[in-house]
């Protein structure tokens, strides 16, 4: 029987992990879920937490649901421990947004000058939680969904030395969903290879015969006359139409994240231009928010509501669950999972964390051996690998040249005085939540 610790449970996402956990409730012996939250999300916790009851209790599952503001008390004996919380929650990250668009500069949730901070606020807190989890629950897994998951993975794996920490995103789900439909295929019947970072790797596709569709793909999602009407399922990015012969020439798939750094100029300009006129994804996000609240007040609501499929994170249960139950299975299964690299792709350093297509065992992630890329993504990984490293560094630090240095060869950042402004005004705005500076 295991235990499961969900840390952030007062997040709108539980329902989503809930319903996948019941899904899969053949393959998961679950005993006990927990869900830990601190004073600023128990509100939040407790509407969420009895939800979470009555889907349980629909299931006709015997699972016990523990909800608990004391992390300690929670993680003791824990199998698995589950992040997806926010540090500073949607204010924070309003002002990861709006204060480098203020500047001129991409203001974005993983991206950009925003993603830097969120790393410096989270990666203090998720190395507490693995000094607890040394402690309280020496062997469990930690299976990482906060943001910036990869870099929030690789602070786990390389300084908090929790070797077993998987990180996970929802964007290859996407992707996959997308290239079965454009191919009309199921996803058994294709094989796919990602390789790269969070929020920013590329994909290779295959059929059962064994034949690459890349390039197929390639023409019917991004060809002028398709890309109007290809759509990746994510709610969160604004989708620019891509150069067709630049994803052609290299042949990959890009993720939708790229944008930013492909189209950079665009993806800004509509980005200022929705700050000037409208609002910032962090506001849309909080009236969704308020409004998945409200629905998950009503006592007779025993189901997850169609309403989160709003969210840019849907479908993440799909990953977080398969990932679960293939440790706790054995299964082998092929998943993209943030992992150490292990020379899967050979123009990273060995032990730095990738986002690739892995096989999931008992003993954790087993990343597919991917080998070179080519010149034109080989430069870019791995400036934002170097970039990763040095946020990563500078978060743990609390050094100021680390983080100027990071913003320095982030390629979202111009480097120069607005960089130097945007840095303090951001430490200021966030400095409740940055002990390390
Ligand atoms: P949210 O703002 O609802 O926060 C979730 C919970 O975390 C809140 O209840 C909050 O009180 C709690 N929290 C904050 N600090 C905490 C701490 N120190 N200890 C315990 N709990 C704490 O956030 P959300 O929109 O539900 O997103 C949750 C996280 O998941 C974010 O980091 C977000 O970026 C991430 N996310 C990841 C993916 C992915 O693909 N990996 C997709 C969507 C969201
Ligand atoms: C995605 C990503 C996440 C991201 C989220 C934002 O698809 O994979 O990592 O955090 O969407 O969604 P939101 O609804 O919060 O803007
Ligand atoms: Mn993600």
């Amino acid at each position: 029987k295991i235990k499961i610790v969900t840390i952030g449970g007062g997040s709108s996402y539980t329902p989503e992990l809930i319903e996948g956990l019941i899904l899969r409730k053949d393959q998961l012996p679950i005993a006990e879920l927990w869900l830990v939250d601190i004073e600023d999300g128990a509100e939040k916790m407790e509407i969420v937490g009895s939800m979470a009851r009555r889907m349980i209790a629909a299931a006709k599952l015997d699972w016990q649901v523990h909800l608990s503001l004391d992390r300690k008390e929670a993680l003791k004996d824990a199998d698995y421990v589950t992040t997806q919380f926010r540090v500073g929650l949607l204010d924070a990250r309003l002002k990861d947004e709006v204060i480098p668009l203020a500047n001129g500069m991409l203001g974005q949730e993983t991206n950009g000058a925003g993603g830097i901070f969120k790393a410096f606020r989270t990666v203090p807190v998720i190395l507490a939680i693995i000094e607890d989890m040394r402690e309280l629950c020496p062997n469990a897994w930690l299976v990482d969904f906060t943001n910036p998951a990869g870099m929030v993975t690789e602070a786990a794996i390389n300084y908090g030395k929790w070797e077993k920490t998987v990180g996970l995103c929802n964007v290859p789900f996407g992707h996959i969903t997308q290239a079965c439909s454009v191919l009309a295929a199921n996803e058994n019947d294709l094989y796919f290879k990602f390789a790269g970072l969070n929020h920013f790797h590329w994909h290779r596709v295959w059929d059962r015969q064994g034949n690459e569709r890349t390039a197929e793909l390639i023409e019917k999602i991004y060809s002028p006359d398709q890309q109007e009407k290809s759509d990746e399922g994510l709610k969160n990015i604004h989708q620019i139409p891509f150069n067709f012969d630049q994803v052609k020439h290299l042949g990959l798939l890009p993720c939708g994240y790229h944008r930013y750094y492909y189209l950079q100029e665009p993806m800004l300009a509509h980005a200022i231009e929705e700050f000037d006129n409208y609002e910032t994804r962090a506001e849309v996000v909080k009236k969704t928010e308020a409004r998945l609240f409200e629905l998950y007040k009503d006592v007779n609501l025993n189901y997850k509501p169609e309403e989160l499929s709003q969210r840019g994170g849907a479908h993440y249960s799909d990953a977080a669950c398969d990932l679960i139950a293939s440790i706790q299975n054995n299964s082998g299964k092929l998943m993209v999972v943030s992992t150490r690299n292990h020379g899967a792709i050979a123009d990273l350093p060995f032990d730095c964390v990738v986002e690739v297509t892995a096989a999931i065992t008992s003993h954790g992630a087993e990343p597919l051996r991917w080998g070179a890329l080519p010149p034109a993504a080989r430069g870019m990984i791995q400036l934002m690998k170097a970039m990763e490293e040095t946020v990563i560094e500078a978060a743990v630090s609390g050094d100021y040249g680390a983080a100027l240095h990071a913003f320095t060869i982030n390629p979202l950042i111009p480097a120069g005085d607005t960089a130097i402004k945007v840095l303090d005004q951001l430490l200021y705005a966030h400095k409740a939540y940055l002990p390390n500076f």
